[in-house]
């Protein structure tokens, strides 16, 4: 086989590989844990892969946790800065929504762009990236242990591709959105492809919500 060819397979097999295990640990065919495209999350539903939580990363102004947004609802996205296609657009619809919250509500939500990309996306890059959405998104990482252990708290896969023909290296990463309540709960899992309604919607159930205590 040419080389070429080799590579194509290889990558389609890694794709299909990690595939399986995403399926393994996301698909779930119980519709009833759906509601308008986001699985409302709660203490006795939440799987234990899904733990979230606080985590303390490197942001644009020096440590960031989310203890930070305690009273706010936080949209966190995992990805990287030099994603084609994946991040931005679902950045975008973040973005979209925010901007749909009315005002009151809008004060109470921000995002979270969280880089699986440490090694090219340090914090004065992702202070450049985040905001070019909207200026209620702000970006953070950390060590590559640091992020690894948020990550998987979260549930995201994320794994760096080898650089084909000398161009920059890609990150395969899954693509959700996290929605976290104002007491730091996870509150719902948003699949890639929710639209900026559904998100609104989300969010606002969780501003709406008493505290969970
Ligand atoms: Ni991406």
């Amino acid at each position: 086989m040419k080389r070429s060819v080799v590579f194509a397979w290889a990558a389609a097999s890694a794709f299909l590989a990690g595939l399986f295990v995403w399926l393994a640990f996301f698909w779930e065919p119980d519709p009833a844990g759906y509601a308008g495209g986001a699985r409302q999350e709660t203490a006795a539903s939440r799987p234990n892969y899904l733990a979230g939580g606080d985590f303390t990363l490197d942001g644009p102004d020096g440590k960031l946790s989310l203890h930070d947004y305690r009273g706010q609802a936080v949209l966190i996205y995992f990805g990287y800065t030099f994603c084609p296609d994946v991040c931005p657009t679902a950045l975008a619809v973040i973005a979209e929504a925010l901007r749909a919250l009315p005002p009151e509500e809008a004060a109470r939500a921000r995002g979270i762009f969280i880089s699986v990309d440490p090694e090219r996306d340090t914090p004065d890059v992702l202070k450049a990236y985040a905001p070019f959405f909207h200026p209620g998104i702000v970006g953070a990482t950390g060590t590559p242990e640091q992020v690894a252990e948020v990550a998987r708290r979260y549930g995201v896969l994320y794994m760096k591709q080898k650089p084909i023909d000398g161009r920059p290296y890609t990150v395969d990463h899954s693509s959700m959105t996290y929605l976290v309540a104002p007491d730091g709960a996870l509150a719902a899992v948003l699949p890639h492809g929710a639209s900026a309604t559904e998100i609104v919607a989300a969010l606002r159930k969780t501003l709406a919500a008493p505290p969970a205590n």
